[in-house]
């Protein structure tokens, strides 16, 4: 296990103590001057000292496995974001803990400025209740309809709506009617079905913790009655049994038993199971915890479960009751929330984190991306930082998955860029497509290898990359005359040439030369397939792109050549004239002027255009191409 499994793990045995049922898990949003810290504050003070015992446990857990410098680390508890790849990003979500005689609290804080959905998707993903804040001069704002659209993207059916400051406008009513409405209004729009609305002063005190004699008006309930009773646990509608695998114990010879937190439904020693997404089926032998074996647990208890048969489970697969199992699938419609600077790009890869399971992921169509503040749909290509898109999802295997609406654990996801491990996105799973469902790899006779026996050479797609102008189409067409010379069977894609053609339809922002690189790369597989030696000639300026052209390859098919010519030098050849086009502002997009070119890393070749001539460098590429892999 790692540090933070183990982290993860004791906290959550120590919540698992005090049933799930005694704990809410809520969020906090609001605009920034509404009040949120006063109003936690006092939430945290008017109920404190209830509740320290189980506090310094906590802390004392925080200190030894913690990343808050001994700060109470409640980040621990999250599943998804606050996972072990995300290292140097820093999510502004401040958890906090407390308690009545009633039940127990996690209030995430979830700041409302800059990076708003990364914050909201991390307290509200495990959340049951949001208190929305709005200030009773202002009324509803445009943070308030942005977080609420997020609120109920992320399944959050229970929301108050605390009015605050009511003091300043003399705890009148009809101000208080209004906002409710108008709130009221939004709500049923967003499919929020329970709305409190608390007419409050968190600064007061008025129906925070105590009733008001200032609000004589008001017969409803104060901000903590609601807390106290709202319904926990209803999420998750299907009663079966679901257990992400969080890993495979196996201490001895003898024992085997697969570790995890129940997601949903209940388990009893002898019930059928059936582990996916291998479909294989057993029965439940026994449920091992550190407290002795179990006759039977429930959502929220951190299990070890021993089956009849040996089966072959690991990791990220789900052990579900054999009545009543998730889909699987490799095709989503889903809702994705992006948190990242960099734009999400359809077709460029991007890892994909459900319950336990990661896999390879990209987006293949924006459907639409929805106006976070009116829900109105829009036309999109990309996604910007705190957009909400409708997206079709393909992963590179099937995985078991159930609708957002029906269980969250196993209908959210989480999307990791590749090359700097950051999560960049989340997203929550509508339904699952079967588009691809029925299409079957066709099995041929003659194949790569026969092909490659009947051409006598190895297959082979050398990739050039650099800057337009650096000299990959002069470089490549040597290698080509050369091979052709020795009898071997080539073809050259050139990006002029392909745009010309398949590519046609597309340009220059960052969507489209993703776009132009994954027809390419697969173009060049399937000639790799037909046996024969591929030279790429094009700018490929992103590292993912070239990435995911690798990884079409077997090891050793695929030769990076980056053609290291400086930005000065080829802008000085400017062989087509376009440099000094792009910089007089007639290209936008240009390479290298105002669109990125990431230098590749681990580039088999590295052909240095100034101090070497194109022949000399031409003749290492062939060199290395006829040289064993
Ligand atoms: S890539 O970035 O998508 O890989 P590709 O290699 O297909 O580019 O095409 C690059 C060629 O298109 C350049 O050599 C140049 O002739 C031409 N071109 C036209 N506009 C641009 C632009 N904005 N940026 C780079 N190249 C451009």
């Amino acid at each position: 296990m790692t540090r933070l499994d183990d982290a993860t793990a004791t906290v959550a045995a120590y919540l698992a103590d005090h049933e799930s049922r005694d704990l809410l898990r809520f969020i906090t949003c609001g605009s920034v001057d509404d009040g949120k810290s006063t109003l936690i504050g006092r939430l945290l003070f008017d109920t404190r000292g209830l509740f320290e015992d189980q506090l310094a446990a906590l802390e004392a857990d925080s200190r030894r496995h913690g990343t808050q410098s001994g700060r109470v680390d409640y980040a621990l508890l999250l599943d998804g974001l606050a996972a072990e790849r995300e290292q140097g990003i820093t999510i502004d979500v401040a958890y906090r803990f407390f308690g009545t005689a009633k039940r127990k609290f996690i209030v995430a804080d979830c700041p409302g400025h800059e990076q708003y959905t990364r914050n909201m998707a991390t307290g509200a993903s495990t959340a049951e209740a949001a208190v929305v804040l709005v200030d009773a001069r202002k009324g509803l704002l445009t943070q308030t309809r942005r977080h609420s659209f997020i609120v109920s993207l992320l399944g959050i059916r229970h929301v108050a709506l605390a009015v605050n400051k009511m003091d300043l406008v003399g705890y009148d009513r009809a101000v208080f009617d209004a906002i409710e409405a108008e709130y009221r209004a939004l709500a049923t729009q967003l499919g929020i079905d329970h709305v409190t609305a608390v007419p409050l002063s968190a600064l007061e005190g008025d129906n925070l913790t105590a009733r008001s004699s200032n609000t004589g008006w008001y017969e409803g309930s104060t901000l903590l009655e609601f807390l106290e009773s709202v319904p926990v646990g209803g999420h998750g509608g299907r009663p079966g049994l679901r257990l992400p695998v969080q890993w495979v114990s196996r201490p001895n010879q003898d024992f085997r038993g697969f570790a995890g937190t129940i997601a949903a439904g209940q388990v009893r020693p002898g019930d059928e199971i059936v582990a996916l997404p291998s479909g294989r089926r057993s029965k439940v032998a026994r449920i091992v915890t550190a407290d002795g074996d179990l006759e039977v647990a429930g959502p929220g208890r951190a299990v070890t479960l021993t089956l009849e048969h040996e089966l072959d489970i690991s990791r990220g697969d789900v052990i579900a009751a054999a009545h009543d199992a998730p889909e699987v699938s490799d095709q989503f419609a889903a809702h994705v929330l992006w948190f990242d600077g960099a734009p999400l790009l359809p077709g460029r890869p991007y890892w994909l984190r459900i319950g336990t399971r990661e896999v390879g992921a990209s987006v293949t169509e924006i459907k639409h991306r929805v106006d976070v503040n009116t829900q109105e749909p829009l036309a999109a290509k990309h996604l910007e930082m705190n957009e909400v898109g409708v997206c079709n999802l393909y992963l590179d295997q099937p995985v078991p998955f159930e609708p957002y609406r029906d269980n969250r654990d196993l209908g959210a996801f989480i999307l990791i860029d590749r090359e700097t491990n950051a999560t960049v996105g989340a997203g929550t799973i509508d339904f699952a497509l079967r588009r691809a469902a029925n299409i079957h790899w066709q099995h041929v006779d003659v194949d790569k290898a026969a092909r490659a026996r009947l051409k006598k050479q190895a297959p082979r797609c050398v990739w050039f990359t650099g800057l337009s102008g650096s000299g990959k189409s002069t470089i490549a067409n040597l290698v080509e005359k050369r091979l052709h010379a020795l009898g071997l069977h080539t073809y050259i894609l050139d990006g002029d040439n392909v745009r010309h053609g398949l590519n046609k339809d597309l340009g220059f922002t960052p969507e489209d030369r993703v776009e132009n690189i994954r027809r390419v790369a697969e173009v060049a597989r399937l000639m790799t397939d037909a046996g024969l030696i591929v030279l790429v000639s094009f700018i490929s300026p992103y590292r993912s792109e070239r990435r995911l052209a690798r990884e079409l390859f077997e090891p050793g098919e695929f030769i990076e050549a980056y053609v290291d010519t400086p930005l000065e030098v080829a802008e000085a050849r400017d062989v087509k004239g376009l440099y000094a086009k792009a910089r007089a502002g007639r290209i936008p997009n240009f390479t290298g002027i105002d669109s990125p070119y990431e230098v590749p890393e681990h580039a088999e070749l590295v052909l240095d255009t100034v101090h070497e001539s194109a022949e000399a460098l031409a003749q290492r590429v062939v060199d290395r191409l006829l040289s064993p892999p």
